[in-house]
């Protein structure tokens, strides 16, 4: 299974901050924000992924992840040269997701629960059609917007409608088999200019391919899309972070409990940062 990491885009909303800067690489609490999705996509047991940004934003992300292979990851790195819509990321990542199941998660979202490793590998095991997370929020008409029938089925699948048929948002973060590149080949721009992944979500609906997990109130999908937003996630993260004594979204610790890297290289990672609080955690994580 392949991963795309969507990183690209204007960031008009958060404006000055992002005048030289992406938004995915600004701070939620200590750490840039596109380790959340990163982290995200290796707890599914994801390590091939590929990050798309802006021709200005990709080198930095380069600078940040190499290779990748000191997280015992494979990151490629592709242009969108303008954002021209989500779902032109499966065909920027064509030759990338080829053939395969892949999952798609957007560099600005930032999810945290309680046994989300578990969900994730779960839905990632049988991926037939689509598989979409969807969040109980009350401003649905901001975001992707999944019905379901009294089954929990999905029914409808609307992009940011005007009046919503239910409080469920569709999240950033889509599975797909291998038909995804035949649908997303097929959309057409929008009203707005943009190559939607609702439509390509919607045409899995069509195909009564479409699944819909519900991650419960008990959960965080947290938005970072404006100044009071990106704030709110920091308070967070550094609230758990604080209370609990473990970080999040720490991509050496995730690398290290999936058995992507050893104790001896988180060891390694540690000590290349120790004059950080950062590094003295991934020191903290191996055994004296
Ligand atoms: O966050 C979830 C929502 O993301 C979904 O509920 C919506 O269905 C989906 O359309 C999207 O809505 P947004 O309005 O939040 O999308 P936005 O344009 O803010 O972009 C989301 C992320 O994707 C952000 O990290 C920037 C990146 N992006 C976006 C576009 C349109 C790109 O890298 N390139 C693009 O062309």
């Amino acid at each position: 299974m392949k991963g795309i990491l969507l990183a690209g885009g204007s960031g008009t909303r958060l404006y000055p901050a992002t005048s030289v800067i992406t938004k995915h690489l600004l701070p939620v609490a200590a750490k840039p924000m596109i380790f959340y999705p990163l982290t995200v996509l290796m707890l599914a047991g994801i390590r091939d992924i590929l990050i798309i940004s802006s021709p200005h934003d990709l080198p930095r992300f380069r600078a940040l992840f190499k290779d990748g292979s000191h997280l015992g990851l494979n990151i490629s790195y592709a242009e969108q040269r303008e954002p021209k819509g989500i779902a032109e990321a499966l065909l920027i990542g064509a030759d990338h997701i080829r053939g395969e199941s892949s999952v798609l998660a957007l560099g600005d979202n930032i999810f945290h629960g309680h046994h989300f490793s578990d969900t994730l590998q779960g839905a990632a095991r049988e991926v037939e059609g689509c598989v979409l997370f969807g969040y109980p929020v009350h401003d649905p008409e901001r975001y992707g917007v999944g019905e379901t029938d009294g089954d929990g089925r999905l029914v409808s699948i609307e992009e940011k409608p005007e009046k919503p048929r239910s409080n469920r948002a569709i999240t950033g973060l889509y599975m797909y088999d291998h038909q995804v590149l035949d649908i997303a080949k097929n959309i057409r721009p929008s009203a707005r200019g943009e190559l939607e992944i609702t439509d390509v979500n919607r045409e899995y609906l069509a195909r009564g391919q479409a699944r819909l997990i519900n991650l419960g109130r008990g959960f965080a999908w947290l938005d970072t899309g404006t100044p009071e937003a990106l704030m709110q996630a920091g308070l967070y993260v550094q609230t758990m972070e604080e209370r609990q004594g473990v970080r999040i979204a720490c991509p050496e610790e995730v690398a290290l409990r999936m058995g992507f890297i050893d104790l001896e290289q988180c060891h390694r990672l540690g000590r290349q940062n120790a004059g950080s609080a950062y590094g003295q955690y991934l020191l903290s994580l191996v055994p004296a």
